[in-house]
């Protein structure tokens, strides 16, 4: 199978990349109907996007890179021909990066997948999965959502998200396309760019500095460690209906102020250590996904639990300095 992999270079693309290319414990053995693959990335390399994380399957012969942008319909076209599968983890992906500046987001995220959507059309490409998330549903007080729930999302990134989540949508509807959605919820593990949250509380704490927690901490996020996500996505490549949309979650539901207090300890810190500051504006109270479709389904259960996922992310962390540090010192885009 031929299986094209966008914004591969990033956190989430290049779990997903090293795992079809079957990493020792990263591979989707389990599951169902799973092959081997020839793998093609198409990144642009933006900040988040780094060749550092592709470096353990860099020699492997089944793998291509293509520096490239999914907004530019001539890279796209040539790299989307011949493909079975797309896999579309490209995106603007930082929140707050969305409030200081939505123009990237709409334009990659939206018409980034638009042109994609497109160029999929054009060759016949058997299936599209399109990787999108739970802060489409803007935020919710109590009970979980079902797949079935209005979007209303809250910032310029989750509207973006619900955009291009829609658009694939509607190129199943009324193309014909078979498109695949996923929605999971907050994600953590190693090659995490250190601005999100556990990698930058880790890497702070790490190096005896501050670190700056939201507003009262009490905010709500579903935990699940990258590689229990890109299992999910893999049985939607594999088993999902097409024109459906699946949730994947089923981590752990921690408030900002639990999930400091977990990091603190980890790094052996103390509480002196955090800086209380204002809140981010439209920040989403609570985020909770139902997973029973994808578990009815397909047989989707998280496999790695908060405890072991964050022990496991920190000590990364702590042992990989050499791959967080540049990053750190790059200068804000
Ligand atoms: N991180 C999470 O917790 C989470 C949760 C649910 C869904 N998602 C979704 O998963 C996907 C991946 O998220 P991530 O956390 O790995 O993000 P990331 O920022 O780490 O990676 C994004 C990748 O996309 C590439 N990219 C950005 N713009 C591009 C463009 N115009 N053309 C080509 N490549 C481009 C970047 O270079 C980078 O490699 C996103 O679609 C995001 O919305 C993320």
């Amino acid at each position: 199978m031929r299986i094209l992999v966008t914004g591969g270079a990033g956190f989430i693309g290049s779990e997903y990349v090293r795992m079809l290319l079957g990493v020792p414990g990263g591979s989707a053995e389990g599951v169902p109907g799973w092959e081997p693959s020839r793998v093609t990335v198409l990144d642009a390399l933006t900040y988040s996007g780094n060749l550092a994380n592709l470096a353990v399957v860099a020699d492997d012969p089944r793998l291509r890179f293509v520096q490239g942008d999914i907004r530019h319909a001539e890279v796209v076209d040539e790299v989307v021909a011949g493909q079975d599968v797309i896999v579309h983890f490209a995106a603007e992906s930082h929140v707050d990066r969305s409030i200081a500046g939505a123009g990237p987001f709409v334009s990659t995220n939206v018409l980034g997948t638009q042109t994609l959507l497109d160029a999929a059309l054009r060759h016949g490409v058997r299936r599209f999965v399109h990787v999108s998330t739970d802060e489409v549903y803007g935020s919710i007080a109590d009970g979980s959502w079902t797949e079935d729930w209005p979007l209303a999302p809250n910032s310029p990134y989750s509207a973006s998200k619900a955009g291009s989540d829609l658009l694939a949508l509607a190129y199943h509807r009324t193309h014909g396309l078979d498109v695949v959605v996923t929605r999971c919820s907050n994600n953590y593990g190693p090659y995490q760019f250190p601005e999100k949250v556990i990698p930058l509380f880790v890497t702070n704490l790490l190096d005896g500095r501050t670190v700056p927690l939201y507003g009262d901490g009490g905010n709500v996020r579903d935990w699940l460690h990258v590689h229990d996500h890109c299992r999910g996505v893999a049985m939607v490549q594999q088993g999902g209906r097409a024109g459906e949309v699946y949730h994947i979650g089923g981590g752990t539901e921690l408030t900002n102020k639990e999930l400091t207090g977990r990091l603190l300890r980890a790094c052996g810190a103390d509480w002196d250590r955090v800086t209380p500051v204002p809140d981010r504006k439209g920040h989403d109270r609570r985020y909770s996904l139902d997973i029973t479709k994808i578990h009815n389904e397909l047989g989707y259960a998280p496999t790695i639990t908060l405890d072991d996922g964050l022990a496991a992310t920190v000590a990364w962390y702590r042992d990989n300095r050499s791959w967080w540090e540049p990053l750190r010192k790059a200068p804000a885009e």
